[in-house]
């Protein structure tokens, strides 16, 4: 099949077109930089240039396409609203131009966007997403659903943690944190879980949704149904040399500053439905182990602006990322 993959230099999509080309599909890649295309080049894909704001030329691209899959976002979290909003156009159109066939639309999505209506219970397949008055980046799934209804292709991947041994996505930034404060935290007992995936396993997923995912379907990128943050913390605490410490709640703005709405739920999410439905089985580290083998030495230059370079053995060397 041609698939046309939009974020193909993000640390998922990028992943998500070597699976693809290892499974015999011809893939175009969305992008616009140099570098990314010569990486693309390299990696056996198809250049296309452009921006994924530029609506006219991504209807281009996915009208001679057999199915896509969108992981571009931007996340530049001051502008939340704005790019959730853009999303929403971006997906509106890819969808539109594959609307008439049943030509697959594979978006990326989180499992931080359910609805969290039983405290404690992992968040389940079947669960509604938050509105995007409550949560902007709900504006993703808003999109879905209307294309869904309108008879679209449509399924939905919602991804938990992606780790490797270079990306700790969310939990980046409470290394970065740690290492402005001077110890790692987690709130109360720390037993409020975070649901993972390693990016081996998620990639795996977004090609059987593509190939087999049925339309309107929301499938769960999760490996690891919930660790404890106060285990992550931990972890982190060994691996930056630093003292690990439970905040009560008056406490946890001062430390966690954005992400204190976030710091103290629990976040944890099912994937029973997915395995079931798609045959997935996820196979790759866990993210503790991952935690413990992240090359905490690159943290540290990264965080003096030092050049900084993070090898993995599935994604090569690549740049650290904080945040
Ligand atoms: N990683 C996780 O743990 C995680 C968890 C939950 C959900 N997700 C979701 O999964 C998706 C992929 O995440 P990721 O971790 O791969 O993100 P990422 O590494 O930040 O990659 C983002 C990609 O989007 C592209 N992009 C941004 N703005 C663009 C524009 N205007 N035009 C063209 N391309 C643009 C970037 O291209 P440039 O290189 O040109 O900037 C890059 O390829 C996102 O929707 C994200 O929110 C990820």
């Amino acid at each position: 099949m041609r698939i046309f993959v939009t974020g193909a230099t993000g640390f998922i999509g990028s992943s998500v077109i070597k699976e693809l080309i290892n499974a015999g599909h011809h893939v175009v890649g969305l992008i616009r930089s140099d570098a990314g295309a010569e990486a693309l080049t390299h990696a056996g894909a198809e250049v296309f240039r452009g921006d994924v704001n530029d609506l006219d030329r991504l209807r281009t691209a996915a009208v001679t396409a057999d199915g896509v899959i969108h992981t571009a976002f931007n996340h530049d979290f001051s502008n939340l609203k704005q790019h959730s909003e853009e999303d929403r156009k971006v997906i509106e159109t890819l969808g539109e131009a594959l609307l008439s066939s049943n030509r697959p639309l594979v978006v990326a999505s989180g499992t931080g966007l359910v609805a969290r209506l039983k405290p404690d219970e992992p968040v389940l397949e079947i669960d509604e997403h938050v509105s995007s008055t409550e949560f902007p980046r709900a504006a993703t799934e808003e999109a879905t659903d209307s294309l869904a209804i309108r008879g679209g292709n449509v399924v939905v991947v919602r991804l938990s943690q992606v780790h490797d041994t270079c990306h700790q996505g969310r939990i980046a930034v409470h290394i970065k944190l740690a290492l402005e404060k001077g110890y790692v935290a987690y709130v109360g007992e720390g037993n409020n879980r975070l649901s993972a995936v390693h990016i081996s396993d998620a990639v795996r997923l977004f090609r059987l949704a593509l190939e087999k995912g049925r339309p309107g379907a929301h499938y769960h990128a999760v490996g690891e149904e919930g660790i404890a943050m106060r285990y992550i913390a931990e972890v982190i605490g060994t691996g930056l040399k630093l003292p690990v410490k439970s905040l009560s709640p008056e406490d946890v703005p001062a430390y966690f500053g954005f992400l204190s709405n976030l710091a103290a739920i629990d976040l944890a999410a099912s994937s029973a439905w997915t395995r079931q439905q798609l045959g997935w089985n996820p196979t790759g580290p866990d993210f503790l182990t991952d935690l413990r083998n992240t090359d905490y030495s690159t943290i540290y230059k990264a965080a003096r602006k030092e050049d900084a370079r993070c090898q993995t053995p599935a994604s090569g060397i690549q740049k650290s990322r904080q945040g």
